[in-house]
């Protein structure tokens, strides 16, 4: 262990909070008048959100994905404002009756910047059978845990830097082929996360709604052990 005790224990209280602090917040507004964030606005939280993601990618991942010469096995693709107001309009004709767009829209018009963070699995189509497979699957589940870290540590780093976050898998009109394709993502990538960021200065009257689960929080996952 490294620094003073107050160190420590001062990082420790910071880091508790943030991971405390970070709460599901979907924001939805009506796709047919998005908010709107001014140049200042977008001037100051863009760069800060790309800060962010790309800090996220000090997570830890075990097996290098070697693709395009890089070894990590994620992806992240960043959606400003522009974008995501497109998309919020847009949405419902790429999709047509496929996938339902559900909230998506009311979310691409409410965010300030949204990203899209997918994953490279490796053995997708390895039909070896046996222990094998075995291990080229437990690769793949690595290579997902991996970038789950890396989706954690991006909102953990945009709640410090005070925006508000949602993680949605996106449902199957964000994970469709042919509307991946149009964000620059194809086939080789599955999608895990699409992250909604809240900007300061989104108004309070907003429609907002948390994440299902909060509320059935416990600490009666936790096990400890005592070996006979
Ligand atoms: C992998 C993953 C996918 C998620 N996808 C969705 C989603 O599609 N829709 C949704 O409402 N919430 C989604 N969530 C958010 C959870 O509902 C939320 O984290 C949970 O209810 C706990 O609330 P909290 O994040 O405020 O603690 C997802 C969370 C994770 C980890």
């Amino acid at each position: 262990m490294s620094g003073s005790d107050a160190d420590t224990t001062r990082d420790f209280a910071t880091v508790r909070r943030i991971v405390r602090t970070r709460i599901t917040q979907k924001v939805l507004a009506d796709p047919s008048s998005p908010i709107h964030f001014d140049e200042e606005i977008r001037s100051a939280c863009d760069p800060l959100v790309r800060e962010a993601v790309l800090e996220a990618g000090w997570a830890p991942f075990h097996y290098n994905r070697a693709v395009d010469d890089l070894v990590e096995p994620w992806r992240a693709t960043l959606l400003w404002q522009s974008q995501c107001r497109e998309i919020a309009s847009r949405l419902e004709g790429w999709i047509g009756d496929e996938a339902p767009v559900g909230k998506l829209p009311a979310m691409f018009a409410a965010c300030g910047a949204a990203a899209l963070v997918t994953w490279l699995p490796q053995f997708r189509d390895a039909r070896a059978a046996g222990p094998e497979h075995e291990k080229r699957r437990a690769v793949d589940d690595e290579h997902l845990a991996a970038t789950a870290a890396l989706v954690q540590n991006a909102l953990l780093l945009l709640t410090a830097a005070g925006f508000g976050t949602y993680w949605s898998s996106g449902g199957a009109a964000l994970r469709h082929p042919d509307v991946l394709a149009r964000l620059g993502i194809g086939p080789a990538e599955e999608l895990l996360a699409l992250l909604f960021v809240e900007y300061p200065g989104t108004p309070d009257d907003l429609d907002r709604k948390p994440g299902k689960n909060r509320e059935g929080r416990s600490s009666g996952w936790l096990r400890e052990v005592t070996l006979a």
